[in-house]
């Protein structure tokens, strides 16, 4: 038995048009329809929202935006707020994806703007946080990783209070896209810093209610070993959360 709910979530990115978005959730919930006991989430773009509801049906898939500005509403052309979001029936959003960061050069500061105004809404933040190749190679993981928790979740710091809802993601860049994937161990190890960063700055039965996913290249032939391992809650899959049958596969990992 797992001591916190699995999630596997699906970050479709800027993929997949209307029709195989739908296709897709099809085979989702055709594929998962007896599974127990795991959440599934997906994140489609932004347009897709709509439709992907009405695919979602009464199937229990968790609907959640990629990202989110912090402001209600206002002169932010190309910009979506957290109450659209929750107006497209979003219960979840991904802040603080690498990509984000790196390409959209959003910063902590920023990402905990998000943080606040999402978790002010009810909109259940996924916060990712991750360390580069250089940085890993340098020795710096947890350094960069407590700057990054420390920073992106300043507000709740200051509150000295995080809700047990919220989801953290672990997503090592150098893991993204790229077919690396940090080995269970190694994985293993950054989640247990992560959840002892939770249990120093909040308590610990924060910690031992908040759910840390592990972002990276996963896939069908790895999830199983990755979710053995006793902090990882869940798996944040880019590539192969848009494939139906090796989703599906993620899902069932066990067995
Ligand atoms: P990947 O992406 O599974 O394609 O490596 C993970 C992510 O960016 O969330």
């Amino acid at each position: 038995m797992f001591e916190r709910t699995p999630m596997i979530a699906g970050n479709w990115k800027m993929n997949l048009r209307p029709a195989e978005a739908v296709k897709l959730i099809e085979t989702i919930s055709l594929g998962t329809g007896d599974v127990e006991g795991v959440d599934i989430l997906v994140a489609p773009p932004f347009t897709h929202l709509g439709i992907v509801r009405q695919a979602i049906g009464n199937s229990g898939i968790f609907l959640a935006g990629q990202n989110m500005h912090w402001e209600a509403s206002g002169a932010y052309t190309g910009e979506i707020s957290g109450r659209m979001l929750q107006d497209a029936t979003c219960t979840h959003v991904i802040l603080g994806h690498s990509e984000r960061r790196e390409l959209f050069k959003e910063t902590d500061e920023m990402v905990n703007l998000k943080v606040k105004a999402a978790s002010f809404l009810g909109l259940i933040p996924i916060v990712c946080v991750g360390e580069t190749l250089a940085q890993r190679e340098a020795g710096h993981t947890f350094d960069v990783l407590k700057e990054q928790l420390n920073q992106s979740l300043e507000n709740f710091r200051l509150d000295q209070r995080m809700p047990t809802s919220t989801i953290l993601a672990y997503e090592p860049v150098w893991a993204i896209g790229t077919g690396l994937t940090a080995t269970p161990d190694e994985a293993q190890d950054v989640h247990h810093f992560i959840r002892e960063w939770v249990e120093t700055v909040f308590n610990s039965g924060t910690a031992t209610q908040v759910r840390i996913l592990y972002g990276g290249s996963v896939k069908p032939g790895n999830v199983s070993d990755l979710m053995s391992q006793p902090d990882i809650d869940g798996a944040l899959v880019g590539g192969a959360s848009l494939k139906g049958d090796s989703f599906v596969d993620i899902i069932r990992f066990q067995g």
